[in-house]
């Protein structure tokens, strides 16, 4: 077989037939030049995040190629026991009441974007609406400022780049990662000594059987709300807002029933998935499909493609609010489960219930638009959009 399945495949304009074709004709595949496994089926991809003893997180990290010094420290990069007690910690300081309190924040804040986005007309999308809501958010959650937030987007963005640094130089993720410790250690050491309301106190003074989560994992563990926050949130509003110039009947249905809207962002998670896929790495050789993946092999699990799978959904490719179960694996499954589902989903319906209430128009422009370039996400870093 000659095919080998490229990590940038996910950045390209239409990576869907090549999907369909994986699924069909090789549901495991080895792609040889990347050195990584890829499965493409929803039901393996489900079997896979729900089977955490035989599929770990932490032998290889959760991202294509994962960072050494990310891997075994996160939520998304242990096993448990490990991540039973940190994941206990994170939920009893990021409650579903954390969440209710900041919905005013968020739906306050998508009014105002939406407001001056009308007035403006024609707006670039990522940075008249995405980025100021993340930052706006997230500085709320953790008691920052927004504009310092603003300052470590170009972080963020780094931190999921695969490129081969130059000779002698570092790569540009592992650079990230070190700025983005390096502001979060001062912040903890703040925060220790002053706790307040925010996210960050709550993580220190959180216990779980008498224990606390050590300062190191509260850092890292930061890392992934500001990572996820700020580019799993973008990806999914930047998906959202090209399947409705994609749809325009969609789109009409939507603006003359705002009660659609969770239904659309639902949908929207399913057919294009902002996390396109996360790792695990078997802990024993396992026989799939005619082949074995070797323990300890990284192993992509597609949730672009299982979206798709048309042995799941009936009529995959066709973008449909109304589907009777909206089961996908675009918030993951199992124990690491996505922890800001509920926050995100709720930042996607009211940004766009705020944004469909004003606009007349709905047009891209895809010329000028531009993807992110990240092995395990989709979405757009630039799309401009007109909206009256
Ligand atoms: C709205 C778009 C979002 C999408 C599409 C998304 C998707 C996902 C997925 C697929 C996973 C599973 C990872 C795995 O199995 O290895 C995950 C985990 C996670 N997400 Fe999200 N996420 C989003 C937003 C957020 C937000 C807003 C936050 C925080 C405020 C967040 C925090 C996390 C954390 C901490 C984990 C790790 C959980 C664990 O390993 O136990 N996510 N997310």
């Amino acid at each position: 077989m000659s095919f080998n399945y490229p990590l940038l495949l996910v950045a390209s304009d239409d990576p869907y037939p090549t999907y369909k074709w994986m699924r069909d004709e090789d549901p495991a595949h080895y792609s040889e030049t990347e050195d990584v496994w890829v499965l493409t089926r929803f039901a393996d991809c489900s079997a896979a995040f729900r089977g955490w003893k035989t599929w770990s997180s932490e032998r290889r990290g959760n991202l294509l190629n994962d960072i050494p010094e990310r891997v075994g420290k996160t939520l998304g990069t242990s096993d448990p026991p490990k991540h039973t007690f940190a994941r206990s910690i994170v939920n009893k300081a990021f409650t579903p009441r954390t969440v209710a309190n900041l919905q005013p924040t968020v739906r306050t804040l998508a009014q105002k974007l939406c407001t001056q986005a009308r007035e403006a007309g024609a707006i670039e999308f990522v940075a008249a609406i995405s980025a100021p809501y993340n930052a706006a958010i997230l500085g709320a959650m953790f008691g920052v400022p927004e504009q310092e937030f603003i300052q470590l987007r170009g972080w963020l963005d780094d931190f999921f780049k695969r490129e081969k640094a130059p000779a002698g130089e570092e790569p540009r993720q592992v650079v990230a990662m070190r700025q983005l410790r390096h502001y979060l250690s001062a912040l903890a050491e703040q925060r220790q000594t002053r706790p307040g309301e925010d996210l960050m106190s709550a993580m220190l003074l959180a216990e779980d059987g008498g224990q606390r989560l050590a300062v190191e994992q509260v850092i890292v563990t930061t890392m992934t709300f500001l990572t996820a926050g700020f580019e799993s949130t973008n990806n999914l509003f930047t998906n959202l807002a090209y399947a409705l110039a994609l749809h325009p009947q969609v789109l009409a249905e939507v603006q003359a029933q705002p009660e659609l809207v969770p239904a659309f962002v639902e949908e929207g998670m399913r057919w294009d998935a902002a996390a396109q896929g996360f790792v695990r790495s078997p802990t024993q050789d396992v026989a799939l499909h005619g082949k074995v993946i070797p323990q300890g092999a990284q192993v992509l699990l597609h949730i672009g493609s299982a979206n798709r799978d048309e042995r799941e959904f009936a009529e995959a490719d066709r973008f449909d609010i109304h589907r009777p179960d909206q089961r996908h694996l675009g918030m993951g499954q199992g124990i690491h489960f996505c922890v800001g589902a509920a926050l995100g989903r709720a930042m996607a319906q009211f940004l766009f219930e705020e944004l469909l209430a004003v606009s007349t128009r709905w047009d891209v422009d895809l010329s000028a638009a531009a993807r992110v370039t990240t092995p395990n996400f989709r979405g757009f870093v630039r799309l401009p959009l007109t909206i009256n």
